[in-house]
């Protein structure tokens, strides 16, 4: 028998409070409803169905069998952080390597960033429906966080800016805000952007901008347009932190490379937490993100030409069913809309994937102001989103009918 003394508790072993308390994602539970079913189209999460360029992965090889299977310094490897560098100047005025991180993708940026602003019992400020992991993030570090709801009229979703100005009250640490928008495909427009931010300087609140559907920007003709940003109109030294990444733009979700632009003062603290959560983003996708950037833009400027026509025939079949209402978003690659059943959106989902081999994301999961709504992600070929729409026009036709 041992003789060290183990201190017995009746409780069972559990995770902080603040751990426990986080929302568990409801897109999940809508996937795992669709199990055993072997024939579900899923449009659910966000994420592009098309592989990475080839000329990224071979990039990422070369540099795997050169050797670059090592640490790299926290705050990323040099030629990347330059490339980044000059990428976030062309689109968005001058910015030195000072000002730039890499991270291990957007939510890893999102994470240090939170860790380098927020305190237990901080009041932050979130523009909702969101995607989850950015209202749960601030909450993981015990803060406070109130949401500030976008409207959905007939001109789509928008902002009520005198109440996102009231609820920035003086007490509050953090904004955060995601333009454009997942799940509704809202954009801030640059006057707005103007107004909060002049506002958040009077007020010394941090504003922290997700930016990682920039290139995905509809409104100007060009494809290689990019979404107004706070780095347009901040300078690099105020308290704004940018959060970007390789995901979206350039086909490169499952790669986890992203970049953070923050003043430069934060840099040490910032390579210290970057230390503790991953000390770096391994080396080789280091090494593909060069060059992915170095291509000159084509692959957003493709990606983009081909979201756009997705999301107008989306848009168009929808407008077509009977009971859809759903406007054309400015920006992202979702269609957030209501139709009959999704304000139960949850069960709605279910009863898609179990009934309809449709796979779709509650608006619940985006908040409880998303409720009411579904989401789409229509990152995919025109055909995959026929045979989705074919099976939601006769899951409808046999509710219509009360099956
Ligand atoms: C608004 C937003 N921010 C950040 C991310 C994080 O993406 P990643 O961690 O792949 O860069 C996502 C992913 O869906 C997102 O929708």
């Amino acid at each position: 028998m041992s003789n060290t003394s183990v201190v017995q508790s009746s409780d069972a072993p559990s995770a902080r409070n603040a751990v426990r308390a986080l929302r568990s994602s409801q897109i999940r539970e809508v996937a795992n409803a669709g199990f055993g079913n072997g024939d579900v189209l899923p449009f659910w999460f966000g994420e592009s169905d098309r592989v990475t360029p080839r000329f990224i992965r071979d990039a990422a090889s070369e540099a795997l069998n050169s050797g670059a299977t090592f640490y790299t310094h926290n705050l990323g490897i040099a030629p990347l952080r330059e490339a980044i560098a000059r990428h976030v100047s062309t689109l968005h005025g001058q910015t030195s390597v000072d000002h730039v991180a890499v991270t291990s993708a957007g939510v890893n940026a999102l994470m240090l960033a939170s860790q380098l602003i927020v305190e237990a019992g901080d009041r932050v400020v979130a523009v909702t429906p969101l995607w989850p992991n950015i209202v749960e993030i601030p909450k993981i570090l015990g803060a406070d966080v109130e949401t500030v709801s976008l409207e959905y009229g007939p001109h789509g979703w928008r902002l009520d800016l005198d109440q996102l100005l009231a609820a920035l009250t003086p007490s509050t640490k953090l904004l955060i805000v995601n333009s454009p928008n997942n799940p509704s495909g809202w954009v801030l427009t640059r006057d707005e952007q103007q107004t909060v931010l002049d506002h958040c300087r009077r007020h010394g609140i941090w504003v922290l901008a997700d930016e990682v559907y920039e290139r995905l920007y509809y409104d100007d003709v060009r494809n290689d347009a990019c979404a107004p940003s706070f780095l347009d109109i901040a300078s690099r030294d105020e308290r704004v932190i940018c959060v970007n990444s390789f995901s979206k733009a350039y086909l490169m979700t499952g790669w986890r490379l992203g970049w953070l632009v923050a003043p430069a003062a934060l840099m040490d603290d910032l390579a210290k937490l970057i230390e503790y959560n991953t000390s770096c983003a391994p080396s080789f996708v280091q090494q593909a993100g060069i060059a992915a950037l170095g291509d000159g833009g084509s692959t957003p400027r493709q990606l983009v030409g081909d979201l756009r026509v997705a999301r107008d025939h989306l848009v168009q079949s929808l407008q077509a069913l009977p009971g859809v209402d759903v406007t054309s978003p400015a920006g992202a690659m979702y269609l957030f809309f209501s139709m009959p059943g999704a304000g139960e959106s949850l069960a709605l989902c279910k009863a898609l994937v179990r009934e309809a081999g449709l796979g779709l994301a509650p608006g619940s999961a985006f908040g409880p102001e998303g409720e009411g709504y579904v989401r789409w992600c229509y990152a995919c070929d025109v055909a995959r989103i026929d045979a989705g729409l074919e099976r939601l026009r006769t899951f409808l036709e046999r509710r219509g009918r009360g099956r």
